[in-house]
């Protein structure tokens, strides 16, 4: 077995073939592999065996297009030419450094992004690297905890994700997560988010942001309500953890006057903002930060996914000066043996100097334009839509029981997802599939992260697939 040399499996000659290999496949990972990741949400896990572009093949040859994009971590379309020649140059020069020493890639990405954020929010900043999105969580909860004199509790949203190693779990909102493994850390006192199709009826949505804050507020009026010392004018938590569009979530979207107040809340009680972008980050909601859309500034940054285009597990953050200067965050604080890998920094170099020379402002806002009208249009016809919004190309659709287009309708939407797998929706007479991700509270939100270079003749693409997946699904 190990002495057979790696081929596409779509290479493999006859449909028999590639049939007996996924067969053989399937039985070794049944037995070798821990169930304890992902894939086993699904019966019948899928192997894939190649991608460009908005698509992404399986080892029969057949395409899917991708409207979730690797949970948003492949924004500039799989095996971006520009970004693989990046990779492969860097692979070609000095591909591996122990991360004690400098390389030029991980100076010129940090001065990037501390720059950057200086324009954006007015402030001096460094920035810390790491790999994969919850260590960067970890780092900044490291950051916040010594900043705040080793303050451990935080705040963070009910429906907020920040994922899955011990400390990045609690403060993430699912007690699923948290389940099994006890706790290590202390959990987040969980806020609520102005999740306005299933809040209180009779509000709008600027309303509703509003009653939120104030719900909040009212924690610091008197100590009796836990969180506050009035006589000392310290508060018993060091920082709020937000996701401006909640993505795990569901995508999300807050009323734009949310986010000022609650930061007005933050900095009349001495609390630490720290913005999670790993999700919206990079132009996935039309701005290059997505807490950009609310005139608020972070104190602390967390980045990752598609920084490198989902080509290498590299994360980060940013933050201001005052937390992060070698004063009060020295040598040794954190470290892993491939932060700011010279792979990873290259591409991401290579990524950012894209997202200049690009308009993706203006792109991002008319394609999310162009997709949201179509997923109105779909609302208009399927009684199984229940909302749709969208900000950029971060958008979502809730599926409801049709009876009242509101029940959610969580197994329509697993069965949804299968469906779209089989790879045998039609359009101008060949056969697609379609790549879905589930999100939102009720697990019933189809949240859509296509490529930011997907083309107006793919969304038209994606809306008709997803018109005849809704009336394949659809209770009669
Ligand atoms: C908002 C947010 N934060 C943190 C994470 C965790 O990132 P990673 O899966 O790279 O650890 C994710 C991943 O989906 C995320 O969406």
């Amino acid at each position: 077995m190990l002495d057979r040399p790696l081929i596409s499996l779509a290479d493999t000659d006859t449909a028999e073939d590639r049939a007996a290999e996924r067969t053989r496949l399937l039985a070794l990972e049944a037995e070798y592999c821990s169930f304890g990741d992902t894939v086993h949400y699904t019966e019948t896990p899928k192997i894939f065996d190649r991608c460009e572009g908005s698509f992404i093949y399986d080892d029969d040859g057949q395409a899917f297009l991708d409207l979730q994009m690797w949970y948003s971590a492949v924004n500039f379309g799989y095996a971006n030419p520009r970004l693989n020649e990046a990779m492969v140059r860097q692979l070609n020069r000095l591909p591996q450094v122990a991360s004690q020493y400098l390389h030029r890639e991980k100076i010129e990405l940090a001065a990037d992004i501390a720059m950057g954020a200086q324009e954006r929010f007015g402030r001096k900043g460094r920035v810390h690297f790491n790999v994969g999105g919850a260590q960067a969580v970890e780092d900044s909860l490291k950051l916040v905890r010594n900043a705040s004199a080793g303050k451990s509790l935080m705040f963070a949203f009910e429906g907020g994700y920040h994922g899955r190693t011990l400390g990045a779990s609690a403060i993430t909102s699912s007690y699923r997560y948290r389940r099994r493994f006890g706790h290590f850390g202390d959990r987040a006192q969980f806020i609520e988010f102005p999740y306005h199709f299933r809040g209180p009826r009779g509000m709008s949505k600027e309303e509703y942001g509003l009653h939120c804050v104030k719900q909040f507020e009212r924690l610091f009026e008197s100590e009796y309500n836990g969180v506050w010392d009035p006589k000392a004018g310290k508060c018993e938590y060091a920082a709020f953890y937000v996701e401006p569009i909640q993505g795990t979530g569901g995508y999300i979207i807050p009323p734009m006057n949310f986010f000022p107040e609650l930061k007005r809340v933050l900095d009349k009680h001495g609390i630490l903002l720290v913005v999670d972008e790993i999700q919206m980050g990079f132009y996935r909601t039309g701005k290059l930060w997505s807490i950009e859309h609310f005139g608020v500034e972070p104190d602390v940054l967390v980045f990752g996914k598609a920084l490198t285009n989902g080509l290498n597990p590299l994360s980060g953050i940013w933050a201001r000066e005052e937390l992060i200067n070698p004063t009060v965050f020295p040598p040794g604080s954190t470290h892993s043996t491939f932060n700011a890998n010279p792979l990873g920094t290259a591409v991401a170099l290579e990524a950012m100097k894209m997202m200049r020379e690009e308009d993706f402002a203006t792109s991002v806002k008319d394609k999310g334009a162009y997709f949201l009208a179509g997923i109105q249009a779909l609302k208009a016809k399927h009684a199984i839509v229940g909302d749709v919004d969208g900000l950029g190309l971060a958008l979502r659709i809730e599926i409801c029981e049709p009876h009242d287009s509101y029940t959610p309708a969580k197994a329509l939407v697993d069965r949804m997802v299968d469906e779209a797998l089989l790879g045998d929706l039609v359009y101008g007479g060949e056969r697609f599939g379609l790549i879905l991700d589930i999100g939102g509270y009720y697990k019933n939100v189809i949240t859509l992260a296509p490529a930011l270079t997907i083309s107006h003749g793919e969304i038209d693409m994606a809306l008709a697939l997803l018109d005849q997946l809704f009336l394949r699904v659809a209770p009669r």
